[in-house]
């Protein structure tokens, strides 16, 4: 396995890489669900390559950018055993050197849920992926469907810009107990961690009316909003949605493919879930 800091070595690194090559970009403190991408990507391609970058351009004022978990060695580890073929670790400077000033603008889709509770996320999110493909110029990107919103957005940006890359969309992993496994989680305290898998719960009892036979939306979100109010412990719920898979409109009458999605602060911590209705 390359390590690899500087985007000219990983250009070259790259360039010289058996095809296809995959890419799996991060913000490291891996855990299962990042490795189920990896995963994914050694099934399917000649290189795997992983990106860790915790990047501050996908942070707001006040998000947690210097509280996100970090644990480089044990990711190398991780990364290590999985039979990964390259690391591109760079600094912030590399990323974002002095005079840094092209931006990625993803239009509506990237303002509502997420982006309208974190105004710039993915102008953050889609500028550093479009970057990432631009040094490492991969066939394909694996992203997981946890962060619903963002597989939309990358989608996007790839076909919007030509960008020649494949966007291959993982089903999320959870625990046990069916939260959805985050680097975030790893600041809940246990007594929030007791309580934070009713945001699936939630999320699966409103799937639950879609399969009984449910076909309002406001029905379906009123679901979700009720098994959520029944935890004490949230601090409030930021939205409940019932959207179109591909522009993320809300819709009013549910339809096969629709994200039922949600967030929900706990304690410091912000999570995001969300399920298709088949
Ligand atoms: P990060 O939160 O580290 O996630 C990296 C990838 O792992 C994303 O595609 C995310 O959706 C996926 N992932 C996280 N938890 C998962 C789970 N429980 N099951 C399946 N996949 C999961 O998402 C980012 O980083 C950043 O925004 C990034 C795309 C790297 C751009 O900075």
């Amino acid at each position: 396995m390359r390590i690899l800091g500087l985007k000219e070595e990983m250009r070259r690194a790259c360039g010289g890489a058996a095809r296809p090559l995959g890419l799996v970009p991060t913000m490291g403190a891996l855990h299962d669900g990042h490795l189920s991408l990896v995963g994914r990507c050694r099934d399917d391609c000649a290189t795997v390559a992983v990106s860790i970058f915790v990047n501050p351009a996908q942070f707001g004022e006040g998000e947690d950018f210097a509280e996100y978990p970090r644990d480089l060695d044990g990711d190398l580890e991780l990364l290590r055993r999985c039979g990964v073929d390259l690391v591109f670790v760079p600094g912030a400077a590399e990323v974002y050197p002095p005079g840094f000033d092209t931006w990625v603008d993803v239009g509506p889709v990237g303002e509502r849920l997420e982006g309208a509770a974190r105004p710039g996320h993915f102008r953050g999110v889609a500028t550093v992926v479009a970057k990432l493909f631009g040094v490492v110029r991969p066939d394909r990107a694996y992203f997981g469907q946890k962060d619903g919103q963002q597989t939309v957005v990358v989608s996007k940006l790839a076909r919007d810009l030509d960008l020649g890359v494949e966007v291959v969309v993982a089903p999320t992993v959870r625990e046990g107990d069916g939260l959805a496994m985050s680097s975030r989680n790893a600041r809940l305290n246990p007594e929030q961690r007791r309580a934070a898998p009713v945001l699936y719960r939630a999320l699966a009892a409103g799937r639950g009316e879609w399969e009984r036979g449910e076909r309002d939306a406001g029905a379906i979100c009123g679901v979700v909003r009720r098994v959520l109010d029944s935890e004490p412990l949230l601090g409030g719920i930021d939205y409940v949605s019932l959207a179109a898979p591909d522009t993320l409109e809300e819709l009013v009458v549910a339809a096969p493919g629709a994200m039922l999605s949600a967030a929900a602060q706990l304690g410091v911590v912000r999570l995001i879930d969300n399920v298709m209705l088949e």
